[in-house]
C-alpha cells in the first residue's frame, strides 16, 4: 500500500474545496467562477491522486458523485417522518376557505401579523435527504408516504444537492425535503435523443423525472442533468429556527438551490397577488409550477395545528388551471354534426381542466377511437386541445375495468337510423342521409352563429324545439316564421318570439360574405368565404364557376374548390339558394364594400394575425374583423407561420414566443393607421 504524504492529502483536500465551489457556483448560483477546460484539469488530477492512493477517497469528494449501476430493484425503505402531500386549492374561495379553517381552529380574531411563504409549486418529484455529521446518507423517493424507495446512488449525481453541508454547525441528523426536476431545455433535449433511438418520448418533464431517478445505472441520471430545489428541513431537538422563512435561508446557506422566488407575504391579499403575478410569469421560467404552495410561516402555529390525516393544516397548494387532468369514462356517444361527421364523445366523471369544469371529451374519428382502445369505465388523460374543446389524450390500460370491451362505432346514425358511411380515404365516418334531424340542426345553428348570419336568441336549444316540431325543415324556413306560429310551442313566450322574428328578419341586411359562409359548405371558413366572395359577386356566378377557375383564386385550393363545385351541383342545395333569395337574404356584393386601394390589400391578404393581451380601445372580434375584411387571417397561437402579432397589454406567452420566432409586432394603433 502506498504511504500518502500530506502534501498530497493537503492538495486533495484544496482539490475537492476548489471543485465543490465551483459546482455550488455552477449548479447553485447559476454563475460559475472557473472555465468548465479548468475545472475539467482539477477533476482529471483529483481522479488521477484518488486512483493511486485509494485510501484518501470519501463519499463526499466530487468524483464519487456517479456510483456504480445496481444489479437488483430499489429497496423500499420507512421514513423517519412521513412525507405528507398537500391539500389542494382550485380557485381563491377554496384558498379564502383554508384560511377561514386554519383561524377557526387556532382561534385568531386578528391575524394581521401572521405570515405566510409562497413558494412555487414545482412540477417533479418530491425527495427525502438524510444528512448525517454533514454528509449525503440517503435519498428516498416519496413512494407512498409511509415508505420510499432508497435511490441515494442517483440522488448523489444531481449536482445542486450537496454532498456535504456547508456549514460545520450541522447537528447530527439532518433531513431534507424538495423537488427533483428537469428543465425544460433539458427535457427537450432528452426527448429529442430518444427519438433519434426511436424511444418512445416522456409524455412531460415530470415523468421524465420519475423515469429518471428509477434508473438502475447512476450514469444515465448523471447524464439527465435533474435538478432539485430544497423547500423544508427536519432538525432533531433543538431546533433554533421559529419559521419556514428562516429554514429556507438556513437551507439555502448550507448550500441548497432554493428556489429564488419565494415571498414572505403579510396577508391573504399578498398571496393572491402573489398567485396572479405568477400565473402568466411562471411560463418564462426554465422549468414547470402547476401552482403555488402557501405555508404559515411560524413554526409554533404550524405545531399547533398538526395535520390532518392526509395533509398538514397549515399549508395548501393553490393550482393553477390544469390543462391535462385524469377522469373516469362514464360513456361514449356519438355526436353527428351539421356536415354528417360523427365523432364519438367520452361522458366523463366532471374534473377540473384549465379552469373550468369538463364533462365531455372528443374521441375524435373512428381511427383514434381504435388506437385509444377505450372501453366505457376507463380511466382517461385529458388535455385541452387547442383552445376549448378537450380530447381524450391516453388510456390508462391497465385499469381497464374487468370484463370491459373496446368501444366500437354504431353502424347507424343514432338520430335517422340510416347507415353510416366512411368514404374512402377519409378519417370521418357520415350520415350522409340529406334530411337527417342532427345534420338540419348542425345547420342552423351554424347559420345563426356570430362569424355567419349573426342571429342573437337563435341558440341550439331553440333550434332543437323549432325542429322537432316541424316547423322548420329547411334554413329558409326561418323567414317564414312569425310570432304566432312559434308561441304554440311550448316555453315560447310571445316578447321572446317577437324578438326572435326581429332578429331573423335583420339578419337578411348580412353581407353576402357571411351569407356564404353560414351556408357551411365544407371547408369554407370565414376567411375563405370571403376570399370567394371579394372574386364571386354573387351565389348565381359562383355558382356556374368550374372547379379550375374556383381553385385560381389565392387562397383556395383544389380540395375546397372541388367541394363548392359540388354543393352548388345538389338540387337541394340550388332550392335552398332561390328560397333565400325569395326571403330577401344578400346573395350578391354590394361593390363599395371590396374598394379598397390595392397597397393596403396586398399588406392584410392571406397574412396570418394573432391577437395577444387586452388591446387599448378593440375588443378582439371587432379586431379580428377589421382584419378579416381586409382579407388577413386571425388564429390562435403564435407559430412559424405567423406574419403579425398584434399586442395588448400584457402579452404573456405569445409575445415570448413571438419574440424567439422574430414574429413582426404590430400595435392596435399601427393596425388603424394602416385601416384610415
Ligand atoms: S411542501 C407537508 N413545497 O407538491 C409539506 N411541496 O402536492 C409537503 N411540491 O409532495 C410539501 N413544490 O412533491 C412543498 N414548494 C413546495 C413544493 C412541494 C412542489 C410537491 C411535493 C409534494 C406535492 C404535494
Amino acid at each position: 500500500m502506498k504511504v500518502v504524504i500530506p502534501e498530497i492529502q493537503q492538495r486533495v483536500t484544496k482539490l475537492r474545496q476548489q471543485l465543490q465551489k465551483a459546482n455550488y457556483a455552477y449548479y447553485v448560483l447559476d454563475n460559475p467562477i472557473i472555465e468548465d477546460s479548468i475545472y475539467d484539469q482539477l477533476y482529471r488530477e483529483l481522479q488521477n491522486i484518488e486512483s493511486q492512493h485509494p485510501l484518501l477517497i470519501t463519499p463526499d469528494s466530487p468524483t464519487q458523485r456517479v456510483g456504480e449501476k445496481l444489479t437488483s430493484q430499489f429497496i423500499s425503505i420507512p421514513h423517519h417522518i412521513p412525507l405528507y402531500s398537500l391539500e389542494n386549492a382550485f380557485s381563491l374561495d377554496e384558498l379564502k376557505k383554508w384560511q377561514e379553517r386554519w383561524q377557526s381552529r387556532y382561534g385568531v380574531i386578528n391575524n394581521k401579523n401572521i405570515d405566510y411563504v409562497c413558494e412555487l409549486k414545482i412540477d417533479g418529484a418530491a425527495l427525502a435527504l438524510t444528512y448525517k455529521n454533514g454528509l449525503l446518507i440517503k435519498g428516498l423517493t416519496r413512494g407512498d408516504g409511509k415508505t420510499g424507495e432508497d435511490i441515494t446512488q442517483n440522488v448523489r449525481t444531481i449536482r445542486s444537492i450537496p454532498l456535504k453541508l456547508a456549514l460545520d454547525d450541522s447537528s447530527t441528523i439532518v433531513e431534507i425535503r424538495g423537488e427533483a426536476f428537469l428543465p425544460l431545455d433539458e427535457f427537450e433535449r432528452l426527448n429529442v435523443e430518444r427519438g433519434e433511438v426511436k424511444e418512445s418520448p416522456f409524455a412531460n418533464p415530470r415523468n421524465a423525472v420519475a423515469g429518471t431517478l428509477r434508473q438502475l445505472d447512476p450514469k444515465v441520471v448523471n447524464q439527465r442533468r435533474l435538478q432539485f430545489f430544497a423547500y423544508t428541513l427536519h432538525l432533531p431537538q433543538n431546533n433554533p429556527l421559529n419559521s419556514q422563512w428562516e429554514s429556507l435561508e438556513w437551507l439555502k446557506n448550507q448550500g441548497f438551490l432554493v428556489n429564488p422566488h419565494r415571498q414572505l407575504c403579510p396577508s391573504l391579499e399578498a398571496v393572491v397577488n402573489y398567485f396572479r403575478h405568477w400565473e402568466t410569469a411562471r411560463h418564462y421560467l426554465p422549468y414547470i409550477t402547476d401552482g403555488v404552495v402557501v405555508k404559515l410561516n411560524n413554526f409554533r402555529l404550524q405545531k399547533q395545528l398538526g395535520f390532518t390525516k392526509k395533509f398538514p393544516r397549515w399549508a395548501i397548494a393553490l393550482k393553477y388551471p390544469a390543462e391535462e387532468s385524469i377522469t373516469i369514462v362514464k360513456d361514449i356517444i356519438v355526436n353527428v354534426g351539421r356536415t354528417g361527421a360523427v365523432t364519438p364523445v367520452a361522458l366523463m366523471e366532471p374534473v377540473h381542466l384549465g379552469g373550468t369544469i369538463v364533462r365531455r371529451a372528443t374521441l375524435h374519428n373512428h381511427d383514434r377511437l381504435t388506437e385509444l382502445n377505450v372501453h366505457v369505465g376507463d380511466t382517461v388523460i385529458i388535455r385541452k386541445a387547442g383552445e376549448i374543446i378537450p380530447e381524450v389524450l391516453r388510456v390508462l390500460p391497465e385499469l381497464h375495468p374487468l370484463h370491459s370491451e373496446p368501444y366500437k362505432m354504431p353502424s347507424h346514425c343514432p338520430e335517422c337510423g340510416s347507415m353510416l358511411v366512411r368514404p374512402l380515404g377519409e378519417a370521418v365516418t357520415r350520415c350522409i342521409y340529406i334530411s337527417c334531424p342532427a345534420v338540419l340542426r348542425g345547420s342552423l345553428v351554424h347559420w345563426a352563429s356570430r362569424d355567419a348570419l349573426d342571429i342573437q336568441g337563435l341558440g341550439e336549444k331553440i333550434i332543437i324545439l323549432l325542429v322537432n316540431n316541424g316547423l322548420v325543415k329547411s334554413i329558409a324556413d326561418l323567414y317564414y316564421l312569425t310570432p304566432e306560429n312559434m308561441t304554440t310551442l311550448d316555453r315560447i313566450g310571445q316578447k321572446y318570439a317577437c324578438n326572435l322574428v326581429a332578429a331573423i328578419n335583420n339578419s337578411k341586411k348580412q353581407p353576402w360574405a357571411r351569407v356564404l359562409y353560414g351556408l357551411g359548405i365544407r371547408y369554407v371558413g370565414s376567411v375563405t368565404a370571403k376570399l370567394l366572395a371579394n372574386n364571386f359577386h354573387s351565389a348565381e356566378q359562383l355558382s356556374r364557376v368550374s372547379v379550375a377557375s374556383l381553385s385560381s383564386v389565392y387562397g383556395v385550393g383544389e380540395k375546397i374548390a372541388k367541394s363548392i363545385y359540388d354543393w352548388f351541383n345538389i338540387p337541394k342545395n340550388t332550392t335552398l339558394i332561390k328560397r333565400l333569395e325569395e326571403v330577401g337574404i344578400q346573395l350578391k356584393t354590394s361593390y363599395n364594400s371590396i374598394e379598397k386601394t390595392a397597397s393596403i390589400r396586398q399588406f392584410f391578404l392571406n397574412k396570418i394575425f394573432v391577437i395577444t393581451g387586452k388591446l387599448p380601445t378593440l375588443t378582439r372580434s371587432k379586431a379580428k374583423d377589421l382584419i378579416e375584411k381586409e382579407g388577413g387571417k386571425v388564429t390562435g397561437s403564435v407559430s412559424r407561420n405567423t406574419d403579425y402579432l398584434l399586442i395588448g397589454e400584457n402579452g404573456g406567452l405569445k409575445l415570448k414566443k413571438a419574440r424567439i420566432l422574430k414574429v413582426n409586432l404590430l400595435t392596435e394603433k399601427e393596425l388603424l393607421n394602416l385601416l384610415e
